[in-house]
């Protein structure tokens, strides 16, 4: 169902505008809510000290232990006892101030005190409860507000938002496409993440309101006809009557509850209330399935018994059931990864959802030009020329790394790609390689014959589209003409990091071969061979004889003319190179011819404009034209800088950067170049 376009403005605004305001707490609230759910598995392991004890077989009396723990601690009231029956774990004695003192059950010695938010686990769950600036029930109504803005605004909006109009669309959503240039490849992990992690998050969110809303909490009580019980009361029989020891409420507790496994003993707060305990018993279905056990304090008559399983009534369990879910603790370990994960997915959601917005709040201020200066201009070949740039001032330029390039501004508005050739470890100047294409559109021409040295120059900082992966174990390098130059910098880098490369470089003639002498006199000279097209037979690149077996741990970095480059790319493929070993850089697209264009529109899905696109135009030039820029290098097809997704219609692809699978695809486009071969196509801007 397609969604009115102003109804989608407005919903994009409330998504964007929650998520850079609340959004920032539910990321406090999920990184706080990851930090403790794992508590079960790791505290034992983490406070080792105080949780674990050599075997006890003769355990003290529990009233000794409460003592001894008193003695440690008399700032505080006694409160309660929390003793298990694993004789390998230490006894807690609780204080009215929340501090918990930690006993070996054979000799009452104190191992240690810890508070309830305390400790690592503890300080994240006070944290979780925005325990440091409110008591806990506002912190859970103001984390129930929380939850019920992100669950409606974030997850529903975005989910919304994320919607895919039709079966392609919803292809191309449901995968992240790292070939995605800059802000649209964050947005893509953004949906991406933000669907697998929803489904989790609605559970948590849903089941996280009854614990911030008290009428929530009443409504599922009132729905299933549940009345929380008063608590029992004891009946001193005499004036001055004598309570019970603890000892002998647990002993009548386990008695009571053959199938104990942890207990939590409550000393009566006044004189008439009765001893109280919270049970886990084997076999419970999560750690809040508790049954109750309360005993008359002086006569020790049981007063009332509960078994979970057998007396809790349904609206009780519905409430344990939500917090139990909420809190991961139903599942086991599989869920609470699951939570952590979707938790975690939460920070990736933050990163990807603000730094789109922040990237285009200040898109100058991280994307500076740079005004250079030509310092050497040199003749490398036949109609190439070497230029060098500098810093006028002699400040150091900003990094690159192999088979980066830079946009030059060669006037009259033209902006060119360059590939870097020097040493990826020189940051004192930058040389590009340019050939004076014969059919110039006036970028090389300028370039080769306008160009002086001393004059000054506008080029973008560096940028690599066809970045080498230094960490494989064999490398094959193949350039064709003035393709050399991303390569000559990678076989630096390969030199340097000393891997294992060979490097064949073919040229029409040695008079067409630039940079051949630094090339002879570098420390990589023997691994290059030099091929000419106007020499001898037996010195000609045999291509399918050099590419016949493809290594699995070889991987070729191809760059030179289209023809040069298919030639390779076809017999690769047809050898059966792998496509994850094949990288390579055109340095311009095929030439379509303009005669049989037509016109057709795009629609901007985020907005529902319609822009129509002339026969003559590009749709980046239309799209201008209507205000909406998006970023382009190139402008040929070749870099994938203005690369968009396509939700529907059928794209006619003009460009040389999208693989055969991608096209066929038809989830991508390349604005710059490409054209519709319906009459619309509906982009996802
Ligand atoms: Fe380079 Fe479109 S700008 S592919």
């Amino acid at each position: 169902m397609a969604m009115n376009s102003s109804f989608r403005k407005k919903l994009l605004w409330l998504h964007t505008w929650s998520g850079l305001t609340l959004g920032l707490v539910v990321v406090f609230l999920a990184l706080t809510g990851a930090g403790f759910v794992l508590k079960p598995q790791l505290e034992d392991l983490v406070y080792r000290d105080l949780h674990v004890v050599p075997k006890c077989e003769a355990p003290l009396a529990l009233d000794k232990l409460a003592a001894a723990a008193k003695a440690a601690h008399p700032q505080a009231k006694l409160q309660g006892i929390e003793v298990t029956t694993d004789d390998s774990a230490s006894v807690a004695v609780m204080f009215t101030d929340k501090d918990y003192v930690y006993l070996n059950p054979c000799n009452a010695q104190v191992l240690g005190v810890q508070n309830q938010y305390g400790g690592f686990f503890g300080v994240m769950d006070g944290l979780h409860r925005f325990r440091f600036f409110t008591d806990l029930k506002l912190g859970r109504t103001l984390a129930g507000w929380v939850n019920t803005v992100f669950l409606l605004l974030l997850i529903g909006g975005g989910v919304a938002l994320w919607w895919p109009r039709s079966r392609q669309a919803l292809k191309a959503a449901l995968k992240f496409n790292a070939r995605l240039p800059g802000s649209a490849r964050t947005l893509s992990l953004h949906k991406f993440v933000g669907l697998y992690s929803a489904l989790v998050l609605i559970v948590i969110t849903v089941t996280g309101l009854p614990i911030g809303f008290e009428p929530v909490k009443n409504l599922i009580y009132s729905a299933t006809g549940y009345v929380p019980p008063e608590k029992p009361k004891s009946k001193p029989t005499a004036q001055a009557a004598k309570r019970l020891p603890m000892e002998v409420f647990w002993q009548k507790t386990k008695a009571r509850v053959p199938d104990i496994e942890w207990a939590s003993l409550r000393y009566p707060a006044k004189p008439e209330d009765a001893y109280g305990a919270e049970i886990l018993e084997k076999g419970r279905p999560h750690e809040l399935a508790k049954s109750y056990h309360y005993m008359d304090a002086f006569s020790g008559e049981t007063l009332r018994l509960e078994h979970y399983a057998a007396d809790q009534q349904i609206g009780r369990k519905i409430y344990l059931y939500c917090i139990a879910i909420h809190a991961g603790m139903v599942g086991g370990l599989p869920y609470q990864l699951l939570l952590l994960l979707a938790s975690l997915g939460v920070g990736v959601q933050a990163y990807s959802g603000f730094s789109p917005y922040l990237r285009r709040k200040f898109r100058k201020s991280v994307n500076p030009k740079l005004v250079l200066k030509l310092v050497k201009k040199t003749v490398e070949a036949d109609a190439i020329c070497s230029f060098e740039l500098v810093d006028p001032k002699g400040k150091s330029l900003p990094p690159f790394s192999a088979g980066a390039h830079i946009d030059v501004s060669v006037g009259d508005g033209l902006v060119r790609q360059y590939s870097l050739c020097n040493d990826p470890k020189e940051t004192h100047r930058y040389v590009i390689g340019v050939l004076r294409h014969a059919a110039s559109r006036g970028g090389s021409r300028a370039m080769h014959d306008e160009l002086k040295v001393g004059d000054l120059l506008e080029v973008s900082a560096p940028k690599n589209h066809f970045p080498l992966d230094d960490s494989r174990q064999r490398y094959l390098l193949l350039a064709g003409g003035i393709g050399v130059t991303p390569i000559l910098c990678m076989a630096e880098r390969l030199a340097e990091v000393g891997a294992d490369f060979t490097l064949h470089y073919c040229t029409r003639s040695v008079e067409r071969t630039a940079f051949s002498d630094r090339i002879k006199r570098s420390s990589f000279a023997r691994r290059v061979s030099f091929h000419y097209s106007d020499g001898p037979a037996e010195q000609l690149l045999d291509i399918p004889a050099l590419l016949d077996r493809p290594a699995p741990d070889t991987h070729l970095y191809l760059c030179g003319p289209s023809a040069f480059m298919d030639l390779v790319m076809a017999t690769a493929q047809q050898k059966g190179w792998p496509e994850a070993q094949l990288h390579r850089e055109y340095f311009s697209a095929e030439l379509y011819s303009s005669e049989n264009d037509v016109a057709f529109d795009v629609k901007l899905a985020r907005s529902g404009k319609i822009i129509h696109v002339a026969r003559e135009k590009t749709v980046t030039a239309a799209l201008a034209e209507a205000g909406i820029d998006i970023a382009t290098s190139c402008a040929q097809g070749v870099c994938g800088t203005c690369l968009t997704r396509v939700l529907e219609g059928e794209v006619e692809h003009r460009d040389r950067f999208l693989t055969a699978q991608e096209r066929a695809g038809n989830g991508l486009f390349t604005p710059c170049c490409s054209r519709a071969r319906s009459p619309l196509l509906v982009l996802d801007l």
